[in-house]
């Protein structure tokens, strides 16, 4: 048996990702601030508070991140900052930005910066959010203050983070703000979303002909409950076209499909420099008529599946090399913009951590242009309607007295960056199940 060691491309990004409102704090002018404030929206009663305190001090976290020896980090910039009331900009709020990223390029840490990821500022809420259409053209005004502002720390921008589950969460469970039930209305905003999407692209490209653009697609898997039952493979289907392959035909062929509409898409064809995928988990569907809001699959997971926290899904590190393979059609450079497990006492997360590299190495034994990992999260932050209740982080955290405490994840995702591979010792300390394993031929 070969005395494994998976090593990494030599210019490989390691990174972590977050987002402006799950670690800012103080964030008062955005949706989620109004939404944290009527009662039974999120777990416990929680608010995002102080968050991680990075309007204040995020360098001091950078600095951990440079310390894990990490060279990329992923953050978002938060719209109701830049630009409380629309058309009024926030110069100050741009220069902290600006001071961010350069805190970043200082410790060796490439920036990827996000330009929306789930908060509005709350004058465009009160317009109807992203089902006004009218959210597209405030959206490349401020892209363009963005991009004209930050261009000289950063060419690697995410447009939009994961418009699917933006759209389905507010507009068809309704788990996020604006809390509808409406397909018609999801189905919009997924459509301006990406229309929005394609604008900021050529924006960005007519401001800064440098810049890489990309989108951050969460694709979830849908397997079939019973592969041999016609009717759970056709729930299956419906669920990965509608959540997955719709918004990626969009943007890369140009087309609407179904539910999102069908016909072209021209101005969306080929508006991607790069994608980026957000891996988590993958459900099982099984036909159910009484399940509208999941379009008629009832989901669940595999009988024998190692369960996470906090009914987050399976453990499924396979899907990860699905969802890469999948990706890797496009013939476009991959980022893994967000990959990661809620898991408060790190008892799974190493071996998880661990299981997903060794499948992201496996992919890259193909060739294909993966650049770049970031791990969600390096210290625990607010988790949506989740509020404090479940932890992705490297480094824990009390909120209450912004104490961090390293897991020992942290240790070793330091560990594989630094050596830019996962050696047979860190096999045999968290998944020796792996030691084995041949290399694929
Ligand atoms: C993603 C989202 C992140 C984070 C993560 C963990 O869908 O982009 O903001 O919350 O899930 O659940």
């Amino acid at each position: 048996m070969p005395n494994a060691t998976y090593t990494f491309p030599p210019d490989f990004k390691w990174g972590v990702a977050t987002s402006s409102h799950q670690v800012e704090g103080n964030n008062e002018n955005n949706q989620w601030a109004a939404w944290e404030q009527e009662t039974g929206r999120i777990k416990q009663g929680h608010q995002a508070g102080r968050a991680c305190d990075w309007w204040e001090h995020a360098e001091e976290d950078f600095d951990r991140a440079a310390a894990l020896g990490l060279n990329s980090l992923r953050l978002s910039i938060e719209w109701s900052r830049v630009e409380p009331e629309p058309g009024k900009f926030d110069e100050d709020a741009l220069e902290r930005y600006r001071e961010m990223l350069q805190g970043l390029l200082e410790r060796g840490l490439e920036p990827m910066v996000t330009l929306h990821h789930f908060s509005n500022p709350l004058w465009l809420e009160k317009q109807g959010g992203w089902l006004n259409i009218g959210a597209i053209a405030y959206f490349d005004r401020y892209v363009e203050r963005v991009v004209r502002a930050l261009g000289e720390q950063t060419t690697l921008w995410c447009t939009i983070n994961e418009p699917n589950v933006y759209a389905v969460m507010g507009y068809l469970q309704g788990l996020f703000p604006p809390g509808q039930q409406d397909f018609k209305a999801m189905r919009i905003v997924l459509r301006h979303l990406l229309r929005a999407h394609g604008v900021a692209y050529r924006t960005i490209h007519r401001l800064q002909p440098a810049a890489r653009v990309g989108l951050a697609h969460n694709l979830h898997i849908f397997d079939p409950a019973k592969p041999g039952n016609l009717l759970d493979r056709l729930a299956a289907g419906g669920l990965d076209l509608s959540f997955n392959r719709s918004i990626l035909n969009a943007v890369w062929k140009g087309w609407w499909t179904l539910p999102l509409g069908f016909g072209p898409a021209w101005s969306l064809h080929h508006t991607l420099d790069w994608i980026g995928l957000n891996y988590y988990t993958r459900a099982l569907v099984s036909f159910d008529c009484g399940a509208r809001d999941t379009l008629y699959g009832r989901l669940s997971h595999a009988p024998d599946a190692e369960l996470l926290d906090g009914g987050y899904g399976e453990l499924y590190p396979e899907g990860l090399e699905r969802a890469l393979l999948r990706m890797a059609r496009l013939g476009i450079p991959i980022y893994i913009t967000e990959n990661g497990i809620p898991d408060s006492d790190d008892d799974q997360r190493p071996r998880a951590l661990l299981l997903h590299l060794h499948r992201l190495w496996r992919v890259l034994q193909g060739n294909f242009p993966i650049q770049g990992y970031y791990h969600w999260t390096l210290v625990d932050n607010f988790e949506w309607a989740d509020g404090w209740t479940q932890r992705f982080g490297l480094i824990g955290l009390d909120p209450e007295t912004g104490e961090r405490t390293p897991r020992p994840s942290a240790d070793l995702y330091a560990a594989v960056a630094k050596g830019n591979a996962i050696t047979p010792e860190l096999l045999d300390a968290y998944a020796p199940e792996l030691r084995e394993v041949l290399l694929p031929q």
